[in-house]
Order: C-alpha cells, then sequence, then structure tokens
C-alpha cells in the first residue's frame, strides 16, 4: 500500500496515528540537525518532520523539489501551527521513508504566484496542472459539469453521442478537416456543433438530448474562444421559445447554487436584441451597472421607432457632430473632477487602433450646477445643460460623447462604458447577473456578396407571424444600397442569448421544422438547390419524415467555468489549451506528418 491517508486529510484528531503519505516535495527547509519538507498530492500539503538520524540520511540522498516521496511516521501536534492550512496544526514525524521517483528541477515553481511565463507554463502544462491556482479551476469545470448532468438527468435529458468525423458544411466558421485514406481525395470534417445531429434526434423522437461534448471551430482566436472547446448543448421536442428559457434559466440557477453556493432567485431579466443595442451598443450587455447609452443622432433606418434627440446638438455649427452619422453619450457617474490628464488619458483610449474612434467629446457636470466641456466653444452653458438633462446626468457626473460612422461608434461607446464600469469597481467578479437577450434579426446582410447570412445558423426558424414574409418574398436583394427595405431586413428569429456579465454563455432558437421553409432558408442564404442537397439532403429528408416541432441551445461550458471561477479567459479552465495561434506548444502541434501518411492520403503539400 502506497500511502494510508492523503496530504489533505490529517487534523489534530489524528495526533499520535502511524500513517503513510506519498506525494510530491513541494519545499525542503533544514533547521540544523533537523529537516522540514513539505509533501503535497492533489488534496493539500502536509508537513513532514526529519529527526537528526533520517536528517543525515537525507544528505547522502538529498530530495530535490518534485521528488515522489513516500514516509511512513506519526502524526503529532505541530509546535508552531500554520493556521492557513487545514493541516496546518500537524505534522508528521517521520520514521521511515523512501523516493518513490526523482525529479529534474522544475522550469519554474509549483505554487500559487509561480515565476513561469504564459509559454513556459504551457509548455510543461503537466507541471503547471499541479499548481493550486490551475487545481482550482479544474475543479470548478468538475464540479460545473456534474451539476449540469444532476439537472439534466432529472428532467429527462438523455446524454446521447454524436459522431465528430462528420461532412463539412462550413457556415459561420470555418471546419477542421480530416483527410479520409479509405476515400482518398475526400474529407470529414470536425463538427463546429452537434447541431444537425441534435434535430436528427428530435426526428427519431428522442426528445430531450444532450451532451457535453467538444466543438471544433477554425476561428481567430481571443481569450474567450479556443479551436477546440465545449458545449453544453441541449435539445427538446414540442417546445416553444419560453418552455426552452425556463428550462435553462434553471439549469444555470442550479449550477449556480451547486457550484458557488448562491441562491439566484430572482427571474432572469430579458432584453430585446434592439434594446440591447440601443441602450448598451452591444448585443450581450453586462446588466451590473447602469450607464445607459444616450442616443442623439442616428441612421433613421438603424432604429425607426426610436426617439431622435439630435436637435439637442444640432445648430451649434460643431462639425464633428454635424458630419456623424452617430452620436452616442455615457454619463459616468461621480467623474465630473477628472483632471486634464485623465480626460486626455481617456481619449487616447477611445483612439486605439482597437477602438478606432478620432476623438472624445467631454462634459463635466460640475457639483454647483454649471458645466466645463471640451466643446464650450460651440454649446453655451444652457445647451450643455439640455444636454446632460437628455442623458439623465446628475451633478458630479462626466458626460462622455462619441461621434462617428453607426457601427463603430456604438461598439466604441459600450466598449468605453465597459471600460469606466471596470475603472468604477462596477464590474464584480463575485456579482453575477444573468440576461436573456431575445429577438435577434433572423439575416445579416453580407456587403460583399450582396447576400443574406444567418445570424444565428440556418436551422433558426423565424417567428412565427413572420414566416409567411419569409416564404412570400423573393430573397434576392436587387438594389444593394436599399437592402434594408428588403423585407428580410426586418424579419425577427425565434431566437435566444443568454448573457452573463456581459459575456454570452449560450444562445439557441426554435428550429425550422418544415421541408419548404427550411430550403426557402437555404435559398435566402444563396444556396442553389442543388447546393442544398449536396450540404444537408439528409436533414430536409429527415423533415419529410414526421419532424415534430423543436428547438434547443447550446451553452459555452468553458465560457461558463471562467466566469464562475472570477474569470474571462478560459484557457485556464481547460487541461490542455491551445494558445492564441492555435498550437498547442506542449505537443508542439499542428505539425507535419511522414511522407509516407501522406503517400497513404494521396496528398501533396508544397509547405517544406
Ligand atoms: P453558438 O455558436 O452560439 O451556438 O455556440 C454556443 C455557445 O458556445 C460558446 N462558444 C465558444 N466557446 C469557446 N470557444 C469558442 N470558439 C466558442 N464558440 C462558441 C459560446 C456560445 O454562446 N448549435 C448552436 C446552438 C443551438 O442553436 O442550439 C451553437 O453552436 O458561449
Amino acid at each position: 500500500m502506497y500511502r494510508t491517508h492523503t496530504c489533505g486529510e490529517l487534523r489534530i484528531s489524528n495526533a499520535s496515528q502511524t500513517v503513510t503519505l506519498a506525494g510530491w516535495v513541494q519545499t525542503v527547509r533544514k533547521f540544523g540537525s533537523i529537516t522540514f519538507v513539505d509533501l503535497r498530492d492533489r488534496y493539500g500539503i502536509t508537513q513532514l518532520l526529519f529527526g537528526e538520524e533520517l536528517t543525515g540520511q537525507l544528505a547522502e540522498n538529498p530530495l530535490g523539489r518534485e521528488y515522489v516521496l513516500q514516509a511512513t511516521g506519526t502524526t503529532q501536534e505541530r509546535s508552531n501551527k500554520n493556521p492557513q492550512l487545514p493541516t496546518g496544526d500537524i505534522e508528521l514525524n517521520v520514521t521511515s521513508f523512501k523516493i518513490l521517483n526523482k525529479s529534474v528541477t522544475p522550469p519554474f515553481t509549483i505554487q500559487d504566484d509561480t515565476d513561469g511565463g504564459d509559454d513556459l507554463r504551457m509548455k510543461y502544462r503537466f507541471l503547471d496542472l499541479r499548481r493550486n491556482a490551475v487545481k482550482r479551476n479544474l475543479e470548478i469545470r468538475y464540479a460545473v459539469n456534474r451539476s449540469a448532468r444532476n439537472y439534466l438527468h432529472e428532467n429527462n435529458f438523455m446524454d446521447i453521442e454524436t459522431p465528430f468525423l462528420i461532412k463539412s458544411t462550413p457556415e459561420g466558421a470555418r471546419d477542421f478537416v480530416v483527410p479520409s485514406r479509405m476515400n482518398p481525395g475526400q474529407f470529414y470534417a470536425l463538427p463546429q456543433s452537434p447541431q444537425t445531429f441534435k434535430q436528427l434526434l428530435m426526428v427519431s423522437g428522442y426528445d430531450r438530448y444532450y451532451q457535453i461534448v467538444k466543438c471544433f471551430r477554425d476561428e481567430d482566436l481571443r481569450a474567450d474562444r479556443q479551436p477546440e472547446f465545449t458545449q453544453i448543448d441541449c435539445e427538446m421536442c414540442f417546445v416553444e421559445q419560453e418552455d426552452i428559457l425556463n428550462t435553462f434559466e434553471g439549469l444555470i440557477k442550479r449550477i449556480f447554487k451547486d457550484v458557488k453556493g448562491i441562491d439566484y432567485t430572482e427571474k432572469v431579466e430579458r432584453m430585446s436584441w434592439e434594446e440591447a443595442m440601443w441602450t448598451f451598443g452591444n448585443d450581450k450587455p453586462d446588466i451590473r451597472f447602469g450607464m445607459k447609452i444616450t442616443n442623439f443622432k442616428f441612421p433613421a433606418h438603424t432604429f425607426p421607432a426610436r426617439e431622435n434627440k439630435e436637435a439637442l446638438i444640432a445648430g451649434a455649427n460643431f462639425p464633428v457632430f454635424d458630419k456623424a452619422e452617430t452620436v452616442v453619450a455615457i454619463a459616468v457617474p461621480g467623474c465630473s473632477e477628472y483632471t486634464r490628464k485623465q480626460t486626455d488619458e481617456l481619449t487616447d483610449w477611445v483612439k486605439r487602433p482597437q477602438i478606432g474612434m478620432q476623438g472624445l467629446v467631454f462634459i463635466k457636470c460640475n457639483a454647483d450646477g454649471t458645466f466645463k466641456s471640451s466643446v464650450d466653444k460651440f454649446y453655451d452653458e444652457a445647451h450643455l445643460k439640455d444636454i446632460a438633462t437628455a442623458c439623465n446626468a446628475n451633478p458630479g457626473d462626466l458626460i462622455l460623447i462619441l461621434a462617428g460612422a453607426e457601427e463603430r461608434t456604438r461598439k466604441a461607446l459600450s466598449e468605453l462604458r465597459l471600460e469606466m464600469g471596470k475603472k468604477l469597481g462596477l464590474r464584480k467578479e463575485t456579482e453575477f447577473k444573468l440576461l436573456w437577450v431575445l429577438d435577434f434579426p433572423l439575416f445579416e446582410y453580407d456587403a460583399e456578396d450582396n447576400r443574406w447570412v444567418a445570424r444565428h445558423h440556418p436551422f433558426t426558424s423565424p417567428k412565427p407571424d413572420q414566416i409567411a414574409t419569409m416564404i412570400d418574398n423573393d430573397p434576392v436583394i436587387r438594389d444593394a444600397a436599399k437592402y434594408l427595405e428588403h423585407p428580410y431586413a426586418n424579419i425577427k428569429a425565434n431566437a435566444y442569448d443568454m448573457v452573463l456579465n456581459g459575456n454570452e454563455i449560450g444562445g439557441g432558437s426554435i428550429r425550422i421544422f418544415q421541408r419548404d421553409l427550411q430550403e426557402k432558408m437555404f435559398a435566402a442564404l444563396g444556396m442553389t438547390e442543388e447546393e442544398s442537397l449536396h450540404k444537408f439532403g439528409f436533414l430536409l429528408g429527415a423533415f419529410e419524415y414526421g419532424a415534430p416541432p423543436h428547438g434547443g441551445i447550446a451553452f459555452g461550458f468553458d465560457r461558463l467555468c471562467a466566469l464562475l471561477g472570477g474569470s474571462e479567459s478560459i484557457r485556464d479552465f481547460i487541461a490542455f489549451p491551445k494558445n492564441n495561434s492555435g498550437r498547442d506548444v506542449m505537443l508542439d502541434a499542428p505539425a507535419t506528418i511522414d511522407a509516407k501518411q501522406l503517400t497513404e492520403l494521396q496528398i501533396k503539400t508544397d509547405v517544406k
């Protein structure tokens, strides 16, 4: 037997027991004739005491960091207790020990604040995983996994695996492809999600499917994106949007409870896509704080039903506002006393290439009711007051205004809002705020190809009362300049996203389940009949054999874990992640393959 207890287990109640521990040497500290060793395993750290005789033996056989050690001895109360450690009241007075394996000196220290840089830690990920901080993240991941499975099982969901070697049907991201030796010149694709399979399972009658499943997307990477990532993927039959929202609100609330001990009792807030864009400038607003956008000027077609406040900024001969397509503002609470240096810093911030604005206008709403702005030359006090009133600004607030092209300006203000929220400590990692974003447009306009693309995916159904609009109209956009006047531009999808603290953690839709509507959708996306049959003939065929109404959702499992763990970077919550160039630096993958393998696959490459 290698051990009687783990390194995280012994307490004062175990005093005087003879025990054997096994683990990794964290530190060795020699004090005169005695030696202290911290021994670590998955469960914790226990202090070992080597008396004079054994310290003598250690002199001949020194212990190094990360050696694998087995030690037997008696548990005893420590003279200097360590309240930081659960095992800190005791130590093991070692009577015999055995070095089970040696270790070369690790390239970085295996502790919470490691001296290892990112690349080094990824190259030696197996060592990085020994660190407490990373282990804690994987524990969270496992807890989320367990909680989700329990909830879904209790609610009649059935875990069914779907294949990884499938057919390439790129739409959205690029596919990763796998050559087939047995079918020369032909390729499988790795699934971007099990979307069509879960729909086929509904046709097969497996109402309430789920899977915690790997998905593969060859897309540009960011902190919250990996080329292979995991979804909690779900589908249900005979449901409407409301059923899905309720069921999966339940799932996330259960995960909050099980993993964080949080009782999220309130109803999850809901917001239409238009409202999100209008008041927060993006489709995944962080609603932990307000600082809502005031829209002074915007192209009429973007928000046809919304009120225009242009009169408040017009007529002052301020060319920046006069020329701009869009002028939008936020009132930042309590920042009216920002210094010149601070406002200059904010201006530099919005001018960074990632944000791409030309400048920033500010109005300081002084506590005494006066105003001071960067546009005093153009706007008098009364004017500034009206603008401040329109922004719902209070004395003491700092109004920040951006002007420029609609899409970029709105996005920039949304980023600035998040930045100010962060600066003011309004985006606390410990506070969790869920939101459903609803009523997305079904289509997006692709200017390059002058065609429609699916905003979610091509299997998403329009709102029931807009099915006729879709069927009855020709999808072709005859006049690119007037694409917004096309009836398809206003069709809303029966789709929903779940947002947590400004991050999209899940998305789904009620699906099309009739062949004719699905064919119309493929045609709307510019596919010929032949193409849609080639790519999705199996699904169209299945819809002719009694496809039930169905819908579902998929959650980004890695994102959910990272947010629950207080991070926006998903990498630390994945045991073996890829770096930003999509490489596994530990395996050194991707890599070239043997000439023999290439020959078998009948593949020639020009890359040396
Ligand atoms: P969607 O593409 O919105 O929907 O993906 C669902 C959720 O998966 C997460 N996600 C990612 N996480 C990490 N890295 C990535 N590269 C990545 N891409 C997406 C996001 C997202 O909300 N089949 C549909 C779901 C459905 O309609 O049921 C789908 O895949 O959190």
